[in-house]
């Protein structure tokens, strides 16, 4: 199957039903996807004057509101069936409607009543959302997209609002579930789970909302941004609106050379990078890629990441060339050549794939970010990790372990750079028929994919990677300007 070809616009031409958009959250994405040419976004909120307000201001030729409850299912069937034969298809499902009790509800003093109330909107309204939107899609034959709102607390509990945290955690695992059910239709299911961003839902007054904003600075690791969906302009807001995400930046790519690191050096030239510095080892590869992108865009150096003084030399003569780094895209890895299943594990070649995945991706972060900090740039690292670096696997030990360990180096250094403003990711990919990949299982790409395919819930598309390096733009563009040690799997909803 061929790379995705890029689009013009994210969502062009896309129908897309938003609950909640009358405010907050759900106002800020209905504005971002008509920005984005959406052709049509519908609204859907119980705030009928507001929800109304926000769809003019909109356009009506673009937004409409619909009045729905979404914890009656008959109201969201009502939804999904105007919006269909009004505009033929539905695409996008961004179930986000969300309540919090009114009181505390600490678990001592929990009013099951109010529980009742937020689970029927926050857990059986997301559940009716996604059914029926899902309903449509199969019967279109839409290869469409769910997304809902949870929130951080779905992955950890707290001291109050049980209730929430406990509905959130539901909405977890209906997009697990429909996730996998899905898949199989080529529909995607996701969850976007914010910090506390100041809204409507969070604050009744600009004291309340003061407060938010004080305890949650206090209490994240990047600094100097505030999460904020609509009312201000916002990094992510207006980068949005801008075809090309990396306009003059300067960034490093190792491993560039080849696979996901040469289509990510062609995507960011195309970004509208200044400069695309690709650090490999495979010198003529590596110089061809650089010549095909052109000169003036991007260079190839020879650098071992294994070796800390080239690192060092790299990102320190990358600095003087073009006066800063914004981006570090630490991507270099090997597989070991034998199956290293832990009784047989053969230490010289564990070395030596910890010397490039572990060490040298320690080297990179390390020496990215003191460039960043030196000359105080709010820049973005990246690192590839793997679908591996969350679960164990039947061989491969070191490199399942390596890749454990770049996941712990991301989540560190997300935490000490964050105070300076820079943000540090993870992307997991699962198999991509690179020559890593093709050259250690002794096969061609079209066989590598057909191998690898039964273990993804996603049907009748196949991981390119262009879809890796999509997820990596993401990343290192305003875009995610908010998020930071988070592990990105792009991995078809690989269920091994
Ligand atoms: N292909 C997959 O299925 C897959 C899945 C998950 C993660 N990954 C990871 O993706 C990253 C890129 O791999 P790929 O699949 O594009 O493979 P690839 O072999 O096409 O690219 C890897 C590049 O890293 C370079 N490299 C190796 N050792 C180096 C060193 N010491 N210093 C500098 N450069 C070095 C290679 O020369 C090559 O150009 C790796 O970290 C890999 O572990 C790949």
């Amino acid at each position: 199957m061929a790379e995705p070809a890029p689009r013009m616009s994210k969502i062009e031409g896309k129908v897309a039903i938003i609950t909640g958009g009358a405010s907050g959250i759900g106002e800020a994405t209905a504005r971002l996807f008509a920005d984005n040419a959406a052709r049509a976004v519908v609204i859907a909120d119980i705030q009928d004057e507001k929800g109304q307000r926000v769809a003019e201001s909109i356009g009506l030729n673009r937004c409409s509101y619909i009045h729905c409850d979404v914890s009656d299912e008959e109201q969201v069937i009502h939804l999904v069936n105007q919006t269909v034969s009004k505009h033929g298809r539905l695409d996008v499902m961004f179930s986000n409607a969300g309540i919090v009790s009114g009181s505390d509800q600490t678990l001592l003093d929990l009013d099951l009543a109010e529980l009742d109330r937020v689970f029927a909107v926050n857990a059986r309204g997301m559940a009716a959302c996604v059914k029926q939107a899902a309903r449509v899609m199969l019967e279109r034959r839409v290869r469409g997209s769910i997304v809902c709102t949870a929130s951080v607390a779905a992955s950890r509990g707290g001291c109050w609002r049980t209730d929430y945290i406990m509905s959130k955690h539901a909405v977890v695992g209906l997009v697990r579930s429909a996730s996998r059910q899905l898949g199989e239709h080529g529909i995607r299911v996701n969850c976007v789970s914010p910090s506390a961003v100041a809204t409507s839902l969070l604050c009744r007054s600009e004291e309340e909302l003061e407060e938010v904003r004080r305890i949650y600075e206090q209490n994240t690791s990047l600094k100097g941004i505030e999460l904020t969906s609509c009312g201000k302009p916002t990094k992510m807001a207006e980068s949005a609106l801008c075809r090309k995400k990396l306009e003059g930046k300067v960034a490093i790519i190792t491993g560039g050379a080849s696979g996901i690191g040469e289509v990510t050096a062609r995507l960011f030239a195309d970004h509208g990078a200044r400069i695309v510095v690709i650090a490999d080892i495979q010198d003529e590869l590596g110089q061809n890629v650089a010549q095909s992108i052109g000169s003036h865009r991007c260079t190839y150096v020879h650098c071992d990441v294994s070796d800390e003084e080239q690192v060092k030399n790299m990102v320190e003569s990358t600095v003087r060339i073009y006066g800063q780094l914004d981006i570090m895209f630490s991507n270099a890895g090997i597989l070991s050549p034998t199956d290293q299943k832990v009784l047989d594990l053969d230490m010289s070649q564990f070395d030596r794939l910890f010397s490039v995945n572990v060490r040298g991706a320690a080297a990179c972060v390390k020496h990215a970010g003191r460039a960043m900090v030196g000359r105080r740039v709010e820049g973005t690292i990246v690192c590839t990790g793997s679908v591996v670096a969350s679960k164990g696997g039947p061989r491969r030990t070191d490199y399942v372990m390596s890749k454990h360990a770049v996941l712990g180096l991301v989540r560190s250094a997300s935490k000490q750079l964050g105070e300076h403003g820079i943000r540090v990711n993870c992307v997991s990919p699962y198999a991509v028929a690179t020559p890593l990949m093709c050259n250690s299982l002794q096969k061609e790409a079209g066989e590598v994919e057909k191998i690898h395919q039964p273990f993804t819930s996603l049907k009748g598309t196949v991981l390119k990677a262009r879809n890796v390096a999509d997820a990596v733009l993401f990343l290192v563009s305003d875009d995610s300007a908010f998020v930071t040690g988070h592990d990105l799997a792009v991995d078809g909803g690989f269920n091994y």
